[in-house]
């Protein structure tokens, strides 16, 4: 089948969806529940509730073979060059396999690299925990401030939310933004004589970071000797030179087959490393390699990844649903969106293919969301009654980090959010509303003049991802899902998922107006609006 055929099977078969409703399509086809949901790497997900009916979702498994999903896959894995735009190989999967893997980077072998690199900072790590690298007054470590932005910030931000002990004995921190206001708080209680900073760029240039280091860097200048400084400022980058020429004691370096978003399974997340301790990072990594087997050989049918992107593709394309939810159901997940909003937003917010013409449909949705049930008590009421439907997506722990081992798992944190997916599916009609206004005492007017109000339409879709506790290894399944349904959904839209070239004339523009700035006022070719918001501020 060409891409063209599956396209139009597509959407005939979202035009049909859209007029059944998702409660019905249980009876109309009985094996729905099996058909739609998998078990993957630990995790389970039912994705029976979303709008698709049966056929549409053939139609899309159909539009994913079309769109040579397999062969891909088998690309990305072989280490050609799938970012085509920048001409690299695109290979996390190679930084969590287990030792002795035998990935290739564009022909060049890299696994003896990544292990070595692990190696390099499992002994460092270690040697931190055990205040055996200590600073340069003889005093052990107890935080870390973790330096980086985006994708050198995101994930080790997760990471460490999700899996921190309560009471650290190596505490982690971290700073992004420029405003100074971000260190500030980071480093208020620290003493540099304990604090190790970790410098996390790629590239070694974003402004942000450069900064933010400099302040770092000056901190524990005023407080250190000067020879020993340097066992306290260390540096995680693809550009090793840069990192050394500014200073860092000492570098643990990642290559430019790594993207940014992709990095957490890097050196980039050393920090966590320390603070977490190597066996629960070394689960994390475990995880994401039990993801990647599953992604690389279970059947388009079966395959989690798979499944959660042509979800996706589905609502954007089929339905025009241009926005996703996502709702961790565990406090600790709570940096989980932020982290997706970059995975996704940065990877698919595309608007050419990868031969450079535009697109024609939708591609990236906007993603946004709170942990639950924050949620339910803030941007809920649009989920459920708002003219525009919004899918959203549950991810559900069974048993919470407080929950004794043998507990029976009865949390409310999970029942609300089965409550959610229900209600969003099933609905209330306006007749149950008014019954049910009448049930409590209203007049007959009183109930029918509210009832509309009370009414939800329901037939809104949702997708739930199960684990059973928050381990490093879940986290790690979780990540790599996300990861990966990232670029199946590219490969539905045939675009670049790993390159960025959107962020970057905000970057240059930041540049010239600073040098205006510095030149004493707005340029004569700036537009007026924004020449008057720089007078303003600068007045
Ligand atoms: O500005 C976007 C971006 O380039 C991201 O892609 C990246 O994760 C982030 O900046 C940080 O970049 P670096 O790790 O090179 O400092």
């Amino acid at each position: 089948m060409t891409r063209a055929d599956a396209w139009t099977t597509f959407d005939r078969t979202a035009a049909e969806t859209a007029r059944t409703r998702i409660v019905d399509q249980f009876a109309a086809d009985p094996d729905r529940l099996t058909r739609m949901s998998v078990e993957a790497a630990g995790l389970y997900l039912d994705l029976s509730k979303q709008s698709w009916t049966r056929e549409a979702f053939d139609a899309c498994l159909d539009l994913a073979r079309a769109s040579d999903v397999e062969g891909r896959r088998a690309a990305l894995f072989a280490g050609e060059a799938v970012n085509l735009t920048e001409g690299r190989a695109v290979l996390h999967p190679a930084l969590r396999a287990p030792v002795g893997a035998d990935f290739k980077a564009l022909g060049e072998p890299v696994s003896a690299e990544v292990d070595a690199v692990r190696a390099e900072m499992k002994t460092y790590a270690e040697a931190v925990r055990a205040g055996a690298e200590a600073g340069a007054t003889g005093k052990r470590f107890e935080a870390i401030v973790h330096v980086g932005i985006g994708g050198s910030d995101l994930g080790p931000r997760v990471i460490w939310d999700a899996l921190r002990p309560l009471d650290p004995a190596i505490d982690l921190r971290f700073v992004a933004n420029i405003d100074p206001r971000d260190m500030a708080e980071a480093l208020t209680g620290l003493d540099p004589e304990t604090t190790l900073v970790v410098v996390v760029s790629k590239t070694f240039t974003t402004q942000e970071t450069l900064a933010n280091a400099e302040a770092a860097k000056a901190w524990l200048a005023a407080a250190l000797p000067a020879d020993g400084m340097t066992r306290h400022f260390i540096g995680v980058t693809a550009a090793p030179d840069k990192a050394a020429q500014f200073g860092c004691g000492r570098t643990f370096a990642f290559r430019d087959w790594v993207g940014g978003r992709y990095s957490l399974w890097s050196a980039v997340s050393l920090s966590c490393a320390i603070a977490l301790g190597w066996d629960v990072f070394q689960g994390l990594l475990d995880g994401a390699s039990a993801m990647d087997d599953h992604f690389a050989s279970a059947p388009l049918e079966k395959n989690a990844p798979v499944l959660l992107a042509l979800a996706q593709v589905f609502n954007v394309d089929g339905l025009n649903r241009p926005a996703r939810t996502v709702a961790p159901y565990a406090h600790a997940l709570r940096r989980l969106p932020s982290f997706l909003q970059q995975l996704e937003m940065e990877s698919n917010g595309k608007r050419v293919h990868r031969d450079g013409t535009p697109v024609t449909r939708q591609t990236c949705p906007v993603v946004f969301g709170e942990p639950g049930t924050n949620g339910q008590h803030a941007f809920f009421q649009q989920i459920h009654q708002g003219p525009q439907v919004v899918p959203a997506e549950f991810v559900i722990v069974a048993r919470t980090h407080e929950d004794a081992p043998e507990s029976p798992s009865e949390s409310p944190l999970w029942s609300n959010a089965l409550a959610q997916g229900q209600a969003l599916m099933v609905g209330k009609t306006t007749e149950a509303a008014k019954a049910e206004g009448l049930a409590q005492g209203l007049s007959e007017e009183e109930a029918t003049r509210l009832s509309t109000h009370r009414t939800f339409t329901g037939d809104r879709p949702s997708t739930a991802i199960v684990m059973d506790r928050l381990t490093p290894q879940a986290l790690g399944a979780l990540i790599a899902l996300y990861e990966h349904k990232t670029f199946v959904e590219g490969l539905i839209w045939d675009i670049n998922s790993f390159d960025q070239w959107g962020v970057e004339l905000g970057k240059v523009l930041a540049k010239a107006i600073l040098k205006d700035v510095h030149a004493g006022g707005p340029s004569a070719d700036l537009d007026p609006s924004t020449a008057a918001l720089m007078t303003r501020l600068m007045n």
